[in-house]
Protein backbone atom coordinates (compact mmCIF):
# COMPACT_ATOMS: atom_id res chain seq x y z
CA UNK A 1 0.00 0.00 0.00
CA UNK A 2 0.95 3.37 -0.19
CA UNK A 3 0.32 5.17 2.92
CA UNK A 4 1.06 9.42 2.63
CA UNK A 5 1.01 11.77 6.02
CA UNK A 6 2.43 15.56 6.87
CA UNK A 7 2.82 17.24 9.91
CA UNK A 8 3.04 20.79 10.04
CA UNK A 9 6.62 22.73 11.47
CA UNK A 10 4.79 24.67 13.97
CA UNK A 11 5.52 24.62 17.76
CA UNK A 12 7.42 20.63 18.51
CA UNK A 13 6.72 17.49 18.10
CA UNK A 14 5.30 16.33 21.45
CA UNK A 15 5.19 13.13 23.05
CA UNK A 16 1.10 13.02 22.16
CA UNK A 17 2.38 13.33 18.24
CA UNK A 18 4.85 10.89 18.72
CA UNK A 19 2.52 8.32 20.35
CA UNK A 20 -0.48 9.03 17.96
CA UNK A 21 1.77 9.77 14.88
CA UNK A 22 5.22 8.87 14.57
CA UNK A 23 5.18 5.21 16.18
CA UNK A 24 2.50 4.44 13.36
CA UNK A 25 4.67 5.65 10.73
CA UNK A 26 7.55 3.91 12.27
CA UNK A 27 5.24 0.72 12.11
CA UNK A 28 4.62 1.32 8.48
CA UNK A 29 7.72 1.60 7.07
CA UNK A 30 8.18 -1.76 6.46
CA UNK A 31 5.83 -3.43 3.53
CA UNK A 32 4.02 -0.25 2.64
CA UNK A 33 5.49 2.38 0.47
CA UNK A 34 5.65 5.14 2.84
CA UNK A 35 5.73 9.15 1.79
CA UNK A 36 5.58 11.87 4.60
CA UNK A 37 6.53 15.28 4.94
CA UNK A 38 6.79 18.58 6.50
CA UNK A 39 3.84 20.60 5.30
CA UNK A 40 5.69 24.18 5.31
CA UNK A 41 3.01 25.44 3.33
CA UNK A 42 0.33 25.06 5.20
CA UNK A 43 2.12 26.45 8.10
CA UNK A 44 2.71 29.36 6.12
CA UNK A 45 -1.44 30.06 6.69
CA UNK A 46 -0.18 31.45 10.21
CA UNK A 47 2.24 34.17 10.27
CA UNK A 48 5.74 33.22 10.53
CA UNK A 49 8.62 34.64 11.60
CA UNK A 50 11.27 33.69 8.69
CA UNK A 51 14.46 32.98 10.62
CA UNK A 52 12.30 30.52 13.20
CA UNK A 53 10.53 29.02 10.07
CA UNK A 54 13.41 27.93 8.47
CA UNK A 55 15.41 26.70 11.78
CA UNK A 56 11.82 24.99 12.59
CA UNK A 57 11.38 23.11 9.60
CA UNK A 58 15.26 21.52 9.94
CA UNK A 59 14.36 20.42 13.62
CA UNK A 60 11.64 18.85 12.74
CA UNK A 61 13.38 17.05 9.29
CA UNK A 62 16.07 16.05 12.07
CA UNK A 63 13.20 14.99 14.70
CA UNK A 64 11.60 12.74 11.84
CA UNK A 65 15.21 11.03 11.29
CA UNK A 66 16.12 10.66 14.52
CA UNK A 67 12.78 9.29 15.69
CA UNK A 68 13.59 6.45 12.99
CA UNK A 69 12.01 7.28 9.90
CA UNK A 70 14.55 6.11 7.49
CA UNK A 71 15.31 7.51 4.25
CA UNK A 72 16.29 4.13 2.33
CA UNK A 73 12.57 3.10 3.30
CA UNK A 74 10.18 6.11 3.37
CA UNK A 75 10.42 9.72 1.15
CA UNK A 76 10.81 12.17 3.59
CA UNK A 77 10.46 15.61 2.28
CA UNK A 78 9.85 19.13 2.95
CA UNK A 79 6.61 20.45 0.79
CA UNK A 80 7.91 23.24 -0.68
CA UNK A 81 10.71 21.81 -2.08
CA UNK A 82 8.39 19.89 -4.71
CA UNK A 83 6.49 22.54 -6.52
CA UNK A 84 3.79 20.56 -7.99
CA UNK A 85 1.84 20.43 -4.66
CA UNK A 86 1.41 24.36 -5.22
CA UNK A 87 0.59 23.51 -9.07
CA UNK A 88 -1.86 21.13 -8.52
CA UNK A 89 -3.67 23.14 -5.32
CA UNK A 90 -4.11 25.53 -7.90
CA UNK A 91 -6.25 22.98 -9.99
CA UNK A 92 -8.50 21.49 -7.68
CA UNK A 93 -9.37 24.57 -6.26
CA UNK A 94 -11.13 25.35 -9.28
CA UNK A 95 -12.97 21.94 -8.66
CA UNK A 96 -13.59 22.90 -4.94
CA UNK A 97 -16.64 24.79 -3.95
CA UNK A 98 -16.37 27.92 -1.75
CA UNK A 99 -19.30 26.46 0.58
CA UNK A 100 -17.56 23.03 0.62
CA UNK A 101 -14.75 25.44 2.12
CA UNK A 102 -16.31 27.47 4.51
CA UNK A 103 -17.73 24.74 5.90
CA UNK A 104 -15.09 23.46 7.27
CA UNK A 105 -14.93 22.60 11.13
CA UNK A 106 -10.95 23.75 11.54
CA UNK A 107 -11.19 27.06 8.69
CA UNK A 108 -14.11 28.11 11.16
CA UNK A 109 -12.17 27.23 14.30
CA UNK A 110 -9.29 29.13 13.03
CA UNK A 111 -11.36 32.09 11.96
CA UNK A 112 -12.66 32.47 15.41
CA UNK A 113 -8.67 32.01 16.96
CA UNK A 114 -6.88 34.45 14.46
CA UNK A 115 -9.31 37.40 14.07
CA UNK A 116 -6.38 39.17 12.27
CA UNK A 117 -5.10 37.24 9.16
CA UNK A 118 -8.61 35.31 8.22
CA UNK A 119 -5.96 34.88 4.79
CA UNK A 120 -7.48 32.91 1.41
CA UNK A 121 -5.04 30.34 2.89
CA UNK A 122 -6.68 29.62 5.54
CA UNK A 123 -9.65 28.83 3.51
CA UNK A 124 -8.25 26.35 0.63
CA UNK A 125 -6.03 24.91 2.93
CA UNK A 126 -8.02 21.59 3.04
CA UNK A 127 -7.30 21.79 -1.38
CA UNK A 128 -3.37 21.95 -0.53
CA UNK A 129 -4.04 18.61 1.29
CA UNK A 130 -5.79 16.96 -1.23
CA UNK A 131 -3.15 17.56 -3.73
CA UNK A 132 -0.47 16.86 -1.45
CA UNK A 133 -2.09 13.33 -0.96
CA UNK A 134 -4.05 13.02 -4.50
CA UNK A 135 -0.23 13.61 -6.14
CA UNK A 136 0.79 10.30 -4.96
CA UNK A 137 -1.85 8.29 -5.15
CA UNK A 138 -2.05 7.22 -1.92
CA UNK A 139 -4.24 4.55 -0.54
CA UNK A 140 -4.44 5.26 2.96
CA UNK A 141 -3.54 8.52 5.05
CA UNK A 142 -3.10 8.29 8.66
CA UNK A 143 -4.30 11.57 10.33
CA UNK A 144 -5.87 12.75 13.54
CA UNK A 145 -9.50 12.96 14.10
CA UNK A 146 -9.22 16.80 13.27
CA UNK A 147 -8.25 15.89 9.77
CA UNK A 148 -10.89 13.47 8.97
CA UNK A 149 -13.30 16.23 7.21
CA UNK A 150 -10.16 17.45 5.31
CA UNK A 151 -10.11 13.44 4.18
CA UNK A 152 -13.48 13.28 3.08
CA UNK A 153 -13.36 16.33 1.44
CA UNK A 154 -9.93 15.44 -0.61
CA UNK A 155 -11.92 12.10 -1.51
CA UNK A 156 -15.05 14.03 -2.82
CA UNK A 157 -12.84 16.01 -5.12
CA UNK A 158 -10.66 12.80 -6.37
CA UNK A 159 -14.59 10.95 -7.27
CA UNK A 160 -15.42 14.69 -8.75
CA UNK A 161 -12.72 14.95 -11.22
CA UNK A 162 -12.51 10.95 -11.84
CA UNK A 163 -16.10 11.26 -12.91
CA UNK A 164 -15.36 13.98 -14.81
CA UNK A 165 -12.14 13.39 -16.58
CA UNK A 166 -11.76 9.70 -16.34
CA UNK A 167 -9.67 7.68 -13.48
CA UNK A 168 -7.01 10.08 -12.56
CA UNK A 169 -6.67 9.91 -9.04
CA UNK A 170 -6.80 7.05 -6.37
CA UNK A 171 -9.83 7.65 -3.69
CA UNK A 172 -7.64 7.45 -0.55
CA UNK A 173 -8.86 5.91 3.08
CA UNK A 174 -7.95 7.60 6.21
CA UNK A 175 -6.50 5.67 8.55
CA UNK A 176 -7.76 6.66 12.60
CA UNK A 177 -5.45 4.75 15.12
CA UNK A 178 -8.60 3.65 16.83
CA UNK A 179 -7.43 2.88 20.65
CA UNK A 180 -3.80 4.51 20.44
CA UNK A 181 -3.93 6.49 23.43
CA UNK A 182 -4.90 9.99 22.94
CA UNK A 183 -2.30 12.24 25.18
CA UNK A 184 -3.69 15.31 26.57
CA UNK A 185 -2.21 18.11 28.01
CA UNK A 186 -0.68 17.52 31.49
CA UNK A 187 -2.23 20.93 32.63
CA UNK A 188 -5.86 20.43 31.03
CA UNK A 189 -6.28 16.95 30.86
CA UNK A 190 -9.12 16.73 29.27
CA UNK A 191 -7.74 18.99 26.13
CA UNK A 192 -5.27 17.80 23.33
CA UNK A 193 -1.81 17.72 24.28
CA UNK A 194 -1.26 20.91 21.57
CA UNK A 195 2.02 21.48 19.65
CA UNK A 196 1.90 24.58 19.65
CA UNK A 197 -0.01 25.34 23.18
CA UNK A 198 1.53 28.67 25.01
CA UNK A 199 1.99 27.07 28.13
CA UNK A 200 5.36 24.88 28.20
CA UNK A 201 4.26 22.74 30.90
CA UNK A 202 1.09 21.81 29.03
CA UNK A 203 3.33 19.79 26.91
CA UNK A 204 6.53 17.50 26.40
CA UNK A 205 8.19 17.78 23.32
CA UNK A 206 10.41 14.77 21.92
CA UNK A 207 13.77 16.71 22.46
CA UNK A 208 13.09 18.34 25.86
CA UNK A 209 16.40 17.94 28.14
CA UNK A 210 15.31 15.33 30.74
CA UNK A 211 15.30 18.36 33.88
CA UNK A 212 12.78 19.70 31.73
CA UNK A 213 10.69 16.29 31.35
CA UNK A 214 10.96 15.91 34.72
CA UNK A 215 9.22 19.02 36.07
CA UNK A 216 7.06 18.89 33.67
CA UNK A 217 5.79 15.61 34.86
CA UNK A 218 5.94 16.35 38.17
CA UNK A 219 4.41 19.15 37.72
CA UNK A 220 1.10 17.55 35.82
CA UNK A 221 -2.43 18.29 36.92
CA UNK A 222 -4.06 15.11 38.66
CA UNK A 223 -6.63 14.95 41.63
CA UNK A 224 -7.12 14.23 45.34
CA UNK A 225 -8.12 11.07 45.57
CA UNK A 226 -4.67 9.70 45.12
CA UNK A 227 -5.48 6.38 43.42
CA UNK A 228 -3.59 5.16 40.61
CA UNK A 229 -6.25 3.91 38.29
CA UNK A 230 -7.72 4.44 34.60
CA UNK A 231 -11.05 6.01 35.07
CA UNK A 232 -12.86 8.78 33.01
CA UNK A 233 -13.33 10.75 36.15
CA UNK A 234 -9.43 10.82 36.76
CA UNK A 235 -8.61 12.08 33.77
CA UNK A 236 -4.61 13.22 34.52
CA UNK A 237 -3.99 10.36 36.17
CA UNK A 238 -5.61 8.00 33.07
CA UNK A 239 -3.23 10.43 30.57
CA UNK A 240 -0.15 9.04 33.04
CA UNK A 241 -0.82 5.91 32.82
CA UNK A 242 -1.36 6.19 28.71
CA UNK A 243 1.85 7.86 28.74
CA UNK A 244 3.72 5.43 30.71
CA UNK A 245 2.33 2.24 28.92
CA UNK A 246 3.19 3.75 25.78
CA UNK A 247 6.73 4.33 26.77
CA UNK A 248 7.50 1.24 28.40
CA UNK A 249 5.30 -1.35 26.34
CA UNK A 250 3.36 -1.97 29.80
CA UNK A 251 -0.49 -2.39 29.77
CA UNK A 252 -2.42 0.12 31.80
CA UNK A 253 -3.43 -2.83 33.79
CA UNK A 254 0.19 -3.75 34.61
CA UNK A 255 0.89 -0.20 35.49
CA UNK A 256 -2.17 0.41 37.85
CA UNK A 257 -1.07 -3.20 39.95
CA UNK A 258 2.72 -1.95 40.04
CA UNK A 259 1.50 1.54 41.65
CA UNK A 260 -1.09 -0.13 43.62
CA UNK A 261 -1.01 1.94 47.25
CA UNK A 262 1.63 4.19 45.95
CA UNK A 263 1.05 7.71 45.63
CA UNK A 264 1.11 10.34 43.21
CA UNK A 265 4.32 12.15 43.67
CA UNK A 266 5.93 8.75 43.44
CA UNK A 267 3.84 8.10 40.17
CA UNK A 268 4.69 10.94 38.15
CA UNK A 269 8.51 10.35 38.83
CA UNK A 270 8.51 6.73 37.89
CA UNK A 271 6.71 8.07 34.40
CA UNK A 272 8.73 11.21 33.71
CA UNK A 273 11.82 8.57 34.28
CA UNK A 274 10.20 6.42 31.56
CA UNK A 275 9.54 9.04 29.08
CA UNK A 276 13.01 10.20 29.59
CA UNK A 277 14.66 6.85 28.95
CA UNK A 278 13.00 6.53 26.11
CA UNK A 279 13.57 9.56 24.72
CA UNK A 280 17.09 9.71 25.09
CA UNK A 281 18.50 8.13 22.07
CA UNK A 282 15.93 9.79 20.28
CA UNK A 283 17.12 13.31 21.66
CA UNK A 284 20.93 12.09 21.04
CA UNK A 285 20.65 11.04 17.25
CA UNK A 286 18.59 14.90 16.75
CA UNK A 287 21.62 16.22 18.23
CA UNK A 288 23.68 14.60 15.52
CA UNK A 289 21.34 15.20 12.19
CA UNK A 290 21.59 18.90 13.36
CA UNK A 291 25.09 18.99 13.77
CA UNK A 292 25.65 18.26 10.15
CA UNK A 293 23.38 20.44 8.37
CA UNK A 294 24.83 20.19 5.10
CA UNK A 295 24.32 16.44 5.49
CA UNK A 296 20.93 17.18 6.17
CA UNK A 297 19.88 19.16 3.85
CA UNK A 298 21.59 16.82 1.29
CA UNK A 299 18.83 14.06 2.83
CA UNK A 300 15.94 16.71 2.24
CA UNK A 301 16.51 17.59 -1.29
CA UNK A 302 17.44 13.74 -2.39
CA UNK A 303 13.99 12.79 -0.82
CA UNK A 304 12.03 15.87 -2.51
CA UNK A 305 13.32 14.68 -6.22
CA UNK A 306 12.13 11.35 -4.92
CA UNK A 307 8.78 12.87 -4.14
CA UNK A 308 8.71 14.78 -7.05
CA UNK A 309 9.28 12.21 -9.80
CA UNK A 310 6.02 10.71 -8.47
CA UNK A 311 4.15 14.06 -8.01
CA UNK A 312 5.22 14.76 -11.87
CA UNK A 313 3.57 11.67 -13.45
CA UNK A 314 0.58 12.61 -12.02
CA UNK A 315 0.60 16.73 -12.44
CA UNK A 316 1.43 15.38 -16.29
CA UNK A 317 -1.56 13.15 -16.60
CA UNK A 318 -3.76 15.72 -14.72
CA UNK A 319 -3.05 18.38 -17.16
CA UNK A 320 -3.56 16.15 -20.02
CA UNK A 321 -6.77 15.71 -18.96
CA UNK A 322 -7.94 19.04 -18.21
CA UNK A 323 -6.59 20.31 -21.22
CA UNK A 324 -3.88 22.08 -20.74
CA UNK A 325 -0.81 22.05 -23.50
CA UNK A 326 1.60 19.67 -22.37
N1 LIG B 1 -3.19 19.33 7.85
C1 LIG B 1 -2.42 18.33 8.53
C2 LIG B 1 -2.36 18.65 10.01
O1 LIG B 1 -2.36 19.80 10.39
C3 LIG B 1 -1.04 18.22 7.97
C4 LIG B 1 -1.08 17.77 6.55
C5 LIG B 1 -0.81 18.53 5.46
C6 LIG B 1 -1.42 16.47 6.10
N2 LIG B 1 -0.91 17.77 4.34
C7 LIG B 1 -1.30 16.53 4.68
C8 LIG B 1 -1.80 15.29 6.73
C9 LIG B 1 -1.57 15.39 3.89
C10 LIG B 1 -2.07 14.17 5.94
C11 LIG B 1 -1.97 14.24 4.53
O2 LIG B 1 -2.26 17.75 10.82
Amino acid sequence: MRIYSAIQPTGCITIGNYIGAVKNWLAMQDGNECIFSIANQHALTVRQDPQEFRARTLSFFAQFLACGLDPEKSILYVQSHVPQHSELAWILSCMTYIGELDRMTQFKDKSRKNEDNINAGLLTYPVLMAADILLYKADVVPVGKDQKQHLELTRDIAIRFNNRFGETFVVPEPYIPKQGAKITSLQNPLEKMSKSDKDANAMVSIIDPPDAIMRKFKRAVTDSDNRIVFSEDKPGISNLLSIYSAFTGESIEEAEKRFEGKGYGDFKLAVGEAVVDALTPIRNKYAEYLSDKAELERIMKEGAEKASRIAERTLQKVKKKIGFII
